[in-house]
C-alpha cells in the first residue's frame, strides 16, 4: 500500500503523530488509516518497551490514548495464545503485525435461531507489517498465534475507544459481555487490583 499525503512515518512516534492528525476529523477514511499504518516499517527498538509478554495469555499494553478519539495498544501473543471470538463494540479495529504472524478467523454473527457451531467465514495468516481491518458489519473474529516456538506482536487501533466487548462461545453462539483491561500502560505494569477481568489479563 502507498503512504498517504500525510507522509510516510519513519518511526512509531511519527506514526502516532500522523494518526493524531487523521483522527482530528470525525470522518475516518479506513483506507487512509490502513495505508499509513502499513507504511510504518516495524522497528523493534521503537516498541519493545511496550511489548510485555505473559506466560499464560496474550497481553494488552496501552501505547497512546489518541486524544480520546482512539486507543493504540500493543498486544503480545506467546506461543499458542489466542483471543475469544469477539465483536468490536461498533468501533473500527485496525491491526498491524509488528513481529511474527497471527491467524485471523472470521465468523458470522450467530442469529437468534442458530444452534450449534458458529459459522466460520474465512481464515488468513497476517504477515509482518501488514494491516488487517474489521468492524461489526464485517463480522466477528478470533486471533491466534499458532506458532509453538515464536511469540508475535501486533499494534491495534480502536476508534472510538471501548473497554467492553462481547465474546461468543464457538459451539453454541452464546455471548457474554466482558471488560477489557491493560496489562501495562505506557510501558509500566498496571497495578494488580485494576487488572481483574473475565476476558483477559
Ligand atoms: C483481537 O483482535 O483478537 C484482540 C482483542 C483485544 O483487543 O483484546
Amino acid at each position: 500500500m502507498e503512504p498517504t499525503d500525510k507522509g510516510k512515518p519513519e518511526t512509531l512516534d511519527e506514526l502516532i503523530e500522523i494518526l493524531h492528525k487523521i483522527f482530528e476529523s470525525d470522518n475516518i477514511n479506513v483506507e487512509e488509516v490502513q495505508n499509513i499504518m502499513e507504511a510504518y516499517e516495524s522497528k523493534p527498538h521503537e516498541w519493545e518497551k511496550f511489548a510485555k509478554f505473559d506466560p499464560f495469555r496474550y497481553t494488552r499494553n496501552l501505547v497512546d490514548l489518541g486524544n480520546g478519539k482512539f486507543n493504540l495498544m500493543i498486544l503480545c501473543w506467546g506461543e499458542g495464545h489466542g483471543s475469544s471470538i469477539h465483536d468490536h463494540t461498533d468501533s473500527h479495529c485496525f491491526m498491524k503485525m509488528l513481529q511474527g504472524q497471527l491467524k485471523e478467523t472470521l465468523f458470522n454473527w450467530p442469529d437468534d435461531k442458530s444452534k450449534g457451531d458458529m459459522v466460520q467465514k474465512s481464515q488468513r495468516i497476517l504477515q509482518e507489517n501488514k494491516v488487517a481491518y474489521i468492524n461489526d458489519s464485517i463480522g466477528l473474529h478470533r486471533v491466534e498465534n499458532g506458532s509453538h516456538t515464536e511469540g508475535a506482536v501486533s499494534l491495534h487501533l480502536y476508534s472510538p475507544p471501548f473497554n467492553t466487548c462481547q465474546t461468543f462461545d464457538q459451539r453454541t453462539g452464546h455471548k457474554s459481555t466482558v471488560k477489557m483491561t491493560f496489562w501495562s500502560k505506557y510501558g509500566e505494569r498496571t497495578p494488580f487490583e485494576t487488572t481483574v477481568s473475565q476476558e483477559n489479563n
